[in-house]
């Protein structure tokens, strides 16, 4: 049997390569360098089998009606999944699968400690001020930030990505670790101290706050009015996980009435060319200590080259009849 695969979006060519290399394969791929309209997707999805997607893809009950019989797997280019309809996906025996890798925890991690040090240090606004002509002379006084060394950071989600936080941080810095999860974690607590702490209690004491959950009905709006309210004038929030975990307005308001010292974020409720209204999204611009990121958490080539080897393997193992290793469904 022939397989039809059908790419969403052109991604690093790795995975791309492995699958054009099997002949049981027909590997078709979005041509344009954009997301793909939804008419286009709604189209192809008839014509496949295996559909390799991007997480800007809502897959939900209309993909799943257009698409009939004949698609039989998804795999997903991203870690998350919070744009499939994974239920719908069951009931219709459809093998899903995601793109984890250890690549992509090491760059997510190395990018949140970059928001961190960036926010602490106001590197971007430095860098605007020296570009702008304004370092005039050196002044005791001059753009003062702080150090994230000796602080206290509260992670919040200690799987993969969190936990490598914590060790960059905890080693890195002698940073004091609080972290929250819905269990206390012993893998991390054997290898670096760090205390498992109630979210109030993390919120209350830490100088900088880092979130990395995935979204789930449980974690949307985790962090809204009641848990900024809690936090410190001096505290500073970092999300490279998902937009919705932190409900946006509630951050706008915290960052106008100064509850709260910066954020550092890679992810938003309204990210372009989702289906949403972008206005709180863009505001977050006015603010100067804000540091926004286009979702590029794990944009090293050696990561999105290891995400693509990644579906792939999951495909080809799912053409071989075999439980592809990151299914989900
Ligand atoms: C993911 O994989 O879920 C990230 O958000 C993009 O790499």
């Amino acid at each position: 049997m022939k397989y039809s695969v059908f790419v969403t979006r052109d991604i690093p060519n790795e995975g791309l390569d492995m699958l054009r290399a099997d002949d049981r394969l027909d590997v078709r791929v979005y041509p344009k360098d954009e997301k793909i309209p939804r008419e286009i997707l709604l189209e192809e999805v008839k014509h496949c089998d295996i559909l390799l997607s991007i997480l800007t893809e809502k897959i939900d009950a209309e993909v799943f009606a257009a698409a009939g019989d004949r698609l039989k797997m998804i795999a997903n280019y991203a870690v998350g999944f919070d744009n499939i309809d994974l239920e719908e996906a069951k009931k219709r025996g459809i093998v899903v699968t995601n793109a984890p890798h250890e690549y992509i925890s090491e760059s997510v991690a190395e990018h949140t400690v970059a928001l961190m040090l960036a926010l602490a240090h106001r590197i971007v606004e430095t860098d605007a001020f020296t570009r702008a002509g304004k370092y005039t002379s050196w002044g005791p006084k001059l753009l003062l930030g702080t150090d994230i060394g000796r602080k206290t950071v509260g992670i919040i989600g200690t799987g993969h990505i969190g936990s490598l936080v914590v060790e960059h941080l905890y080693r890195g810095f002698g940073m004091r670790v609080l972290y929250n999860d819905v269990k206390p974690n012993p893998e991390l607590e054997a290898s670096v101290k760090a205390t498992f702490v109630t979210k109030e209690a993390l919120l209350q004491e830490a100088d900088f706050i880092s979130l990395h959950v995935p979204l789930l009905p449980s974690t949307r709006h985790l962090i809204s009015r009641a848990e900024f309210a809690l936090m410190k004038p001096t505290a500073f929030i970092v999300n490279t996980s998902r937009g919705p975990v932190v409900d946006e307005k509630a951050l706008l308001e915290a960052l106008a009435s100064k509850k709260i010292a910066g954020a550092g974020l890679d992810v938003y409720e309204c990210e372009p060319l989702i289906d949403c209204d972008p206005t709180d999204t863009q505001e977050l611009r006015s603010f100067q200590n804000v540091i926004l990121t286009p979702h590029t958490a794990s944009a090293s080539l050696q990561t999105r080259q290891a995400m693509s080897r990644v579906a792939a393997e999951n495909i080809l193992a799912f053409t071989q009849g075999k439980t592809p290793p990151n299914a989900l469904t």
